[in-house]
C-alpha cells in the first residue's frame, strides 16, 4: 500500500490560542489538539477557561484529569496587557517546552453608529485586535526564532474586505490585521515563522450572536450568501489546521476567507429562490420577523 502523506499531522506541535475559550478560538484549539498539537489557551474570563479546558479534554480524551503531562492547558489573559502576555507564552513554554503556532483569535464587537463612536471604544477594539495580536506575535515570535521554525494565525474577518454598517471600529481594526499579517510574513519569513490570516464570514458566537440570530441584518446576510447558511466553527477551525500543518508550507502572508461564498457573490442569487422554498435558514429567519 502507498505510504500516506503527513500532510496535516500536528503531532509534536505546541499551540497558543488566545480567545481559545470560547467561540471560534475553542473549535480552533479542539481542531489543533484533534491532528496532535499539544494546546494553551488563554482568555480575561479564568472560570471560563477552566470550564473550557476541561471540554477540550472530554471532547479530545487526550488527557484523563489527572495526568502529569497534559496536552491542554489554560490561562488568564488579557491580550491589552503586555505582562499577561508575557505571562502566557512563558506559561506555553513550562508546560510544553516549546511554541510552534499562535492564533490570535481574543476579540471584542463594538455596534455602534459611527456620529457616535468615542474616539476611546475606537482604540478598545484596536487595542485587543490588533496591539493584542502585535503584543502576542511579538513575545511569541521571540520563541519561534529561536526554533527558526513557527506559524502564526491571525483572525481576520470580512469587514477586513467590506463594510457591515456601523461597526467602524471592528473594520477598521480588521483591516489593520491584514497590514500586521503582511509585515509580519514579510519580515519574519527569514526567521523560519510563517504568517496568515483567515477571515471568516458569518459563525454565530458569544461576539455577534445577538446581531445576525433571527434579525433582519441576519437575514440580509443569508440572502447574499450562496450557501444560504452561516457558518459553524469547526468549518474555521478546518483552515486553522491546514495553515497550521506541512501542507501550508509556502503559504505566508494569505488570507484565506471562508465565507460560504459571500465575499463572491455580487448579487446575492439566493434572494430568488429563498422567496419560494427557500433554504431552512433563510425561512426560518423570515418567519421570526
Ligand atoms: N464569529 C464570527 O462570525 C467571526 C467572523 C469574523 C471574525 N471573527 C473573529 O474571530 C475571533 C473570535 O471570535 P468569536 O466569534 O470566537 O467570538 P467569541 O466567542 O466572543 O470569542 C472571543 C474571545 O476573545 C476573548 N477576549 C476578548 N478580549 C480579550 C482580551 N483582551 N484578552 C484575551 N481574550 C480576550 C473572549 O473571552 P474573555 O471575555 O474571557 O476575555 C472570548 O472568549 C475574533 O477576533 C473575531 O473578531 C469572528
Amino acid at each position: 500500500m502507498a505510504k500516506r502523506e503527513q500532510w496535516f499531522d500536528l503531532s509534536g506541535k505546541v499551540a497558543v490560542v488566545t480567545g481559545g475559550a470560547s467561540g471560534l478560538g475553542y473549535a480552533i484549539a479542539r481542531a489543533l489538539v484533534l491532528h496532535g498539537a499539544k494546546v494553551l489557551i488563554g482568555s480575561r474570563t479564568t472560570d471560563k477557561v477552566e470550564a473550557a479546558v476541561k471540554q477540550l479534554r472530554r471532547e479530545t480524551e487526550t488527557d484523563a484529569a489527572d495526568s502529569s503531562s497534559p496536552v491542554v492547558a489554560g490561562v488568564g489573559l488579557d491580550v491589552t496587557n503586555e505582562a499577561s502576555v508575557a505571562k502566557a507564552m512563558q506559561r506555553a513554554m513550562d508546560h510544553f517546552g516549546r511554541l510552534d503556532v499562535l492564533v490570535n483569535s481574543a476579540g471584542v464587537m463594538l455596534r455602534k453608529p459611527t456620529f457616535e463612536l468615542e474616539p476611546a471604544d475606537f482604540n478598545r477594539i484596536y487595542d485587543t485586535h490588533v496591539t493584542g495580536s502585535l503584543r502576542c506575535a511579538q513575545a511569541a515570535g521571540h520563541l519561534m526564532r529561536e526554533q527558526h521554525a513557527g506559524c502564526i494565525i491571525n483572525l481576520a474577518s470580512i469587514s477586513s474586505f467590506v463594510d457591515l454598517i456601523e461597526v467602524a471600529a471592528y473594520a477598521a481594526a480588521k483591516n489593520a490585521v491584514l497590514g500586521l499579517t503582511r509585515s509580519l510574513a514579510n519580515e519574519w519569513a527569514k526567521h523560519g515563522i510563517r504568517t496568515n490570516a483567515i477571515a471568516p464570514g458569518f459563525i454565530p458566537t458569544e461576539i455577534n450572536r445577538s446581531m445576525i440570530e433571527k434579525t433582519d441584518r441576519g437575514r440580509r446576510i443569508l440572502e447574499h450568501t450562496p450557501m444560504a447558511r452561516f457558518g459553524e466553527g469547526k468549518e474555521i477551525a478546518g483552515a486553522a489546521v491546514f495553515l497550521a500543518s506541512p501542507a501550508a508550507s509556502f503559504i505566508n502572508g494569505h488570507t484565506l476567507v471562508v465565507d460560504g461564498g459571500y465575499m463572491a457573490s455580487g448579487i446575492g442569487d439566493s434572494v430568488a429562490w429563498w422567496t419560494g422554498s427557500g433554504s431552512p435558514q433563510v425561512q426560518q429567519q423570515q418567519m421570526q420577523q
